[in-house]
């Protein structure tokens, strides 16, 4: 028996078939198939629904219509049967559930069945993109997370991802800062911590524009120069740029994130004039007092506040270049999706941004993309607010990171002191930064959070210590009785799934594709983490109700399958998170 990664998508075609056979409109009948409510089944179709109230027809003899006309191959895998009005929900059959545990077996194995998910689609994803010369801090990191959550699943669900760091390297800041450098720096401050240094530069050049004017003249000089193309300023910004990078650098490999591109700003300097030529042209941008913008008047709110995409003095901003980049990541990347991540304060930018490509992309017959703003809350400090070290600056990532490696380093050295110290350092690493990543990622991102070192680090609840903790067990029970979580022997000595425990375990396993669908479809990893979580309760319910290393031979393989099989989806799982999993903990 061969069933799919995704057992809907198998039912759907049944269902699908049982219409056309009873002569049903593909139109007007829809064989969709969901998950359903575990107390009744699998999954569910109500496509007949919406078929029967069209033709004012009985919806419940309509459904058992649709049963009898299933495909017999489908009911080798589920068996089907009617709920309500006219429900049908599927519930899969013992035989299937270990057909699926045996035939996803292997990390590749899951990868081959999820790549049908988003199979051939370019994804170009827009995440991090910092601006050059400010510390990342702790309002950074959601962005980042959440951006590498996503490129992994996507990738991992059969999608070509490209993965750019849309860098803030231009821009006005640039005429104080080289003013800055050229007149304020510390040498030893630059090497110690250069960008603390950088920052410090932006801030003092900034207070002296407003209180010197002659400054601020010469901050705006420098900035002409340099968009001039002066060749010390130009060295100057390339030298900021570098080491601002450096900086960013070394958070990404604590946190695991990587770039293929990291074209920025800058890198679109020279195809904006284009931009402004052709929407001008299509007569979708026009002159407003001095500035170029584009209205919507079937928007509200954006009749009367346009999209600038050229400043009145003639320079470009943030809306020229996210048009370049839009152009760009469809022309050169190919790209059938966009996907920016940033703050939800941005959230009117790309909608402007987002009206705006349609119409252009379509008045000069252009394929559209997908495009999708990712975008996320604010972490709060305990008291509601937005969080903040005590003296009300905001929290530097590198601390933050730094004192959950502690933390963890503190917790595993309280749990087991009996480790060498390398280990529980190393333990504390996964720990510590898989808490911060896995406290973001488990909440809706949409929403604010509250974020509180205990809660983040408890070994109960659903954090990452519960999880890692979780897997490590398992790895021990495989430890202790010698025996390999991968052993094809042990897999094909199993049987189908008896005791309650057993079944709602097999269940949730199979549950993954279908968890993984809902996730990249609506760019959520929350859903992901809910989802193991789940299945990590599961597993303790499994583990405590039936004793796994019994003797009989065929009890105890169904169950170790089981294990070895819960092991695997959370392993896997948490790797697309971007978490580091433990063999012992
Ligand atoms: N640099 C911007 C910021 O810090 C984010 C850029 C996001 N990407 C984009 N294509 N606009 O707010």
């Amino acid at each position: 028996m061969h069933v799919s990664f995704q057992p809907a998508v198998d039912l759907a075609a049944a269902v699908a078939a049982a219409g056309r056979q009873l002569g049903f409109a593909d139109s007007e009948f829809s064989s969709e198939v969901r998950t359903a409510d575990p107390r009744h089944g699998d999954f569910q179709a109500n496509g007949v629904l919406a078929y029967a109230k069209l033709h004012k027809a009985n919806p419940r003899a309509l459904a058992e219509k649709v049963v009898a006309a299933l495909p017999s191959e489908i009911l080798s895998i589920c068996d089907a049967s009617l709920a309500g009005p006219g429900f049908i929900n599927f519930r899969l059959r013992p035989t299937a559930l270990l057909a699926w545990l045996q035939q996803y077996g292997s990390a590749r194995q899951l990868e081959e069945g999820a790549a049908g998910l988003h199979r051939g689609q370019h994804y170009v994803v827009d995440f991090s993109s910092p601006n050059t010369a400010k510390q990342l801090h702790v309002g950074h990191i959601r962005g980042m997370v959440i951006g590498e959550a996503i490129c992994r699943m996507l990738a991992f669900c059969g999608a070509t991802v490209i993965r750019d760091n849309h860098i803030g390297d231009w821009g006005t800041q640039f005429g104080k800062l080289i003013w800055g450098y050229k007149n304020l720096r510390n040498d030893e401050a630059l090497a110690r911590d250069p960008l603390e240094e950088l920052e410090r530069l932006y801030k003092a050049a900034d207070a002296a524009t407003k209180e010197r004017p002659e400054v601020l003249e010469a901050a705006r000089a420098e900035l002409v120069k340099l968009q001039a193309g002066d060749a010390e300023n130009l060295a100057l910004w390339n030298r900021i740029n570098a080491i601002s990078s450096g900086a960013f650098e070394e958070i990404y490999r604590k946190l695991d994130i990587r770039f293929d591109h990291q074209l920025g700003e800058s890198f679109y300097n020279d195809k904006l004039t284009p931009v402004y030529g052709e929407l001008s042209r299509l007569g979708l941008a026009t002159e407003s007092e001095g500035a170029l913008v584009v209205f919507h008047p079937e928007h509200p709110r954006f009749n009367t506040q346009p999209f600038i995409i050229r400043k009145s003095d003639g320079a470009a901003n943030y809306a020229s270049t996210d048009l370049a980049t839009m152009l760009y990541r469809v022309e050169h990347f190919g790209a059938d999706a966009i996907v920016i991540l940033t703050d939800a304060r941005q959230t009117d930018h790309f909608e402007q941004l987002w009206l705006t490509t349609q119409k252009w992309f379509a008045a000069t017959g252009r394929r559209l993309p997908r495009f999708e703003h990712v975008s996320f809350g604010s972490i709060l400090g305990e008291d509601g607010k937005a969080i903040k070290t005590r003296s009300g600056d905001p929290i530097r990532l590198k601390a933050l990171l730094s004192e959950a490696e502690e933390r963890a380093f503190a917790l595993v050295s309280t749990k087991s002191p009996e480790l060498p110290e390398t280990e529980r350092r190393e333990i504390a690493a996964a720990v510590g930064i898989g808490a911060v990543r896995y406290a973001d990622l488990s909440q809706n991102r949409s929403s604010d959070y509250v974020f509180t070192w205990d809660k983040i680090l408890s070994l109960e609840g659903n954090t990452a210590p519960y999880l890692l903790y979780a897997v490590a067990r398992i790895h021990s029970i495989f430890r202790r009785h010698g025996v390999d979580p991968a052993d094809p022997a042990a897999v094909a000595a199993a049987a189908p799934p008896e005791s309650e425990a057993e079944f709602a375990l097999a269940r949730k396993l199979v549950a993954l594709a279908s968890t993984l669908e809902l996730t990249t479809s609506q760019l959520r990893p929350h859903f992901l983490c809910t989802y193991l979580y789940e299945l990590a309760g599961a597993y303790s319910a499994f583990y405590a109700a039936d004793k796994v290393l019994v003797d009989d031979p065929a009890v105890r393989a169904r169950r170790l399958l089981l294990c070895a099989r819960t092991l695997l989806v959370l392993e896997s799982g948490l790797r697309l998170l971007g978490l580091r999993t433990l063999g012992r903990m």
